[in-house]
């Protein structure tokens, strides 16, 4: 891949986000060739603003018909991943907005796509780029904190009426319990730990009580997740969007043996502050601004950039973090540094969040976070199979329901609910293109529903899919298995899914098999229960079936 010294860059989300990282690209030495967004109207003043040759309102036309070198992706959170991973399939380079996806499977899709790609990936987490964030990494590289055992991050910034204006965030921001957004309060953090990552989480919120103009509830509020690293730390992180309360974007604590910082929580004479063993053998605070300005620290510990910054630095947005990021991506591309958030930086910032959503549906119990370098091995990722043992294909389980819930084939009138149920439960990225595809290779009479009589609300879903494998030839998969999360503990995924595995035995098949995660425990338990077995088809099976019955305390045959 050439590395121009004039880099053409296509932005894409240009209308919104994009258009704030014009300046910073032009003072690197990139060139914005072309703008991209939906928003027609607003595109030729975009252009002309960021001082871009052509205008594009379709993504793939820009990758096709541009010469580009690189692109930057402003877009809604949805749009990321999809978006890199036509760019690095061009050979484009890519600077992503945060955070890197919205789920671990499509997470994983782009790690394997970045492995597939001579082009580098950059995830633009902008908050680790700020003068006290980057004085503070200076200082626990160079050991000054000691070993690190404690961090906090919190990213308190209410944006109400901001979803109303931009409609995405209702849903991927403050539609979903958990750590939506966890880069800016995590990031900074896992700077200052090198060499660590998150490898567990759990996460519980404060329940709910706002409501959106609509009336509807946002998810709950001030979720707070719980990290443990590889070596034993750990870290606080909340994220409170919705929260009436006086504004304060981000807040830092990072403790260590020999050292502590907490950041300034934006009050009346509220200051960033440190102490230091090596400031003072007794523990007492030092203003970090004093610290920075003194000869001795600040000279010797900050890095240049933020030394003698330039004007476009002091200028750009987010404490400078605008400027700088972009500075970094275009160093990296053009080989100068090492990308500092390459993707699997980004997958350690990113991971957590998504595992804590999973984790409060959980109940808040403590789940692994995957090692997205993991996914880099000789063996692609795969999921964890199960199978319906042949010895019991005569005995096909009963459905067995609760009064005030019936079992039904699923009806075309049920799309809408049908699409909210699965991604209330977990498919945030099932959308109605994937439904449309199921519905191809679903047999007749083979997808059900659960409705709540009274309600007449669906409940919980499961299809049987003609799905054969070379591992599974003429297998059926018991595929898409939901259930609300209001209505868990009565047994319904285990009624759906016996009904699928009669469906299927009823239809001739032999061989029933299902795919799922090493993380969703509840399910693997119903599949359990039901009598579905651990399928181990690759060496790494074993030890992962080890982990996951150990987890729910299931005796293994
Ligand atoms: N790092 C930060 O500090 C920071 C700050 C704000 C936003 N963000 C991130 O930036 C992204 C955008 O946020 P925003 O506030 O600018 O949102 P926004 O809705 O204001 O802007 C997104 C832009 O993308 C355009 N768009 C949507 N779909 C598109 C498509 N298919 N093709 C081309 N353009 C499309 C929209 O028209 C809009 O102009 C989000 O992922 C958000 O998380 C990061």
């Amino acid at each position: 891949m050439s590395t121009p010294e004039d880099l053409n860059v296509g932005i894409v989300g240009a209308v919104g986000r994009g258009r704030s990282f014009a300046e910073a690209l032009r003072a690197n030495g990139a060139r914005i060739h072309a703008v991209c967004d939906i928003q027609q109207e607003k595109l030729d003043e975009a252009a002309r603003k960021l001082g871009a040759d052509q205008q594009y309102t379709d993504y793939d036309c820009m990758l096709e018909q541009s010469d580009l070198d690189a692109v930057v992706i402003g877009t809604p959170m949805p749009l990321h991943v999809p978006q890199s991973i036509r760019a690095l399939e061009e050979g484009l380079h890519v600077l992503s907005e945060v955070p890197a996806g919205i789920s671990v499977e499509e997470c994983r899709e782009l790690v394997l796509a970045c492995r597939r790609s001579e082009a580098l990936y950059m995830m633009a987490e902008n908050y680790i780029y700020t003068r006290p964030n980057i004085f503070v990494r200076e200082l626990a590289r160079a050991g000054l904190f000691g070993e690190v055992y404690y961090a906090e991050g919190e990213y308190l910034h209410e944006l109400k009426e901001l979803n109303e204006i931009t409609r995405w965030r209702r849903k991927w921001q403050t539609g979903i319990d958990g750590i939506t957004y966890p880069t800016h309060s995590l990031g900074p953090i896992l700077t200052w730990m090198p060499g660590d990552r998150v490898v567990r989480v759990c996460c519980e919120g404060g329940g709910r009580h706002y409501t959106d103009p609509r009336g509807e509830l946002y998810h709950q509020e001030s979720p707070v997740m719980l990290c443990k690293t590889a070596r034993g730390a750990l870290i606080k992180i909340r994220v409170d969007m919705i929260s009436d309360r006086p504004h304060c974007m981000n807040c830092y604590q990072l403790q260590g043996v020999d050292g502590v910082y907490e950041s300034s929580r934006g009050g009346p004479g509220d200051r960033h502050k440190i102490w230091l063993r090596e400031l003072s053998e007794e523990p007492r605070w030092f203003a970090l601004a004093e610290v920075i300005a003194e000869d001795g620290l600040g000279g010797r510990h900050m890095p240049e950039s933020w030394l003698n910054p330039p004007e476009e630095a002091l200028r750009a947005g987010h404490g400078g973090g605008d400027y700088f990021e972009i500075a970094d991506f275009v160093a990296s591309v053009r080989g100068e540094i090492e990308c500092p958030i390459g993707i699997h930086e980004a997958m350690d910032m990113t991971l957590p969040g998504l595992i804590s959503q999973e984790s409060i549906r959980q109940d808040g119990r403590w789940l692994p976070v995957p090692d997205s370098r993991e996914w880099t091995g000789g063996l692609p990722y795969s999921q964890l199979q199960m199978v319906w043992p042949e010895e019991r294909l005569d005995t096909p389980p009963e459905p067995e329901l609760p009064a005030g819930y019936e079992l039904r084939q699923y009806r075309p009138e049920d799309r809408t609910a049908y699409l909210e149920l699965v991604q209330k439960a977990g498919f945030e990225d099932f959308d109605e293109k994937r439904l449309n595809n199921m519905l191809r290779t679903v047999l007749p009479d083979g997808f059900f529903v659960v409705e709540q009589r009274d309600s007449g609300r669906v409940v919980a879903t499961a299809m049987a899919v003609h799905a054969p494998q070379n591992i599974h030839p003429h297998g059926g998969e018991l595929g898409w298995v939901a259930g609300d999360p209001d209505h868990s503990g009565r047994r319904l995924g285990m009624a759906v899914c016996a009904a699928v595995v009669r469906r299927f035995i009823r239809a001739g098949y032999r061989r029933i098999y299902l795919q799922t995660d090493d993380y969703r425990l509840p399910a693997i338990k119903t599949y359990l229960r039901l009598g579905f077995q651990p399928f181990h088809y690759r060496e790494d099976m074993e030890e992962r079936w080890r982990a996951v019955c150990e987890k729910l305390d299931w005796e293994r045959q």
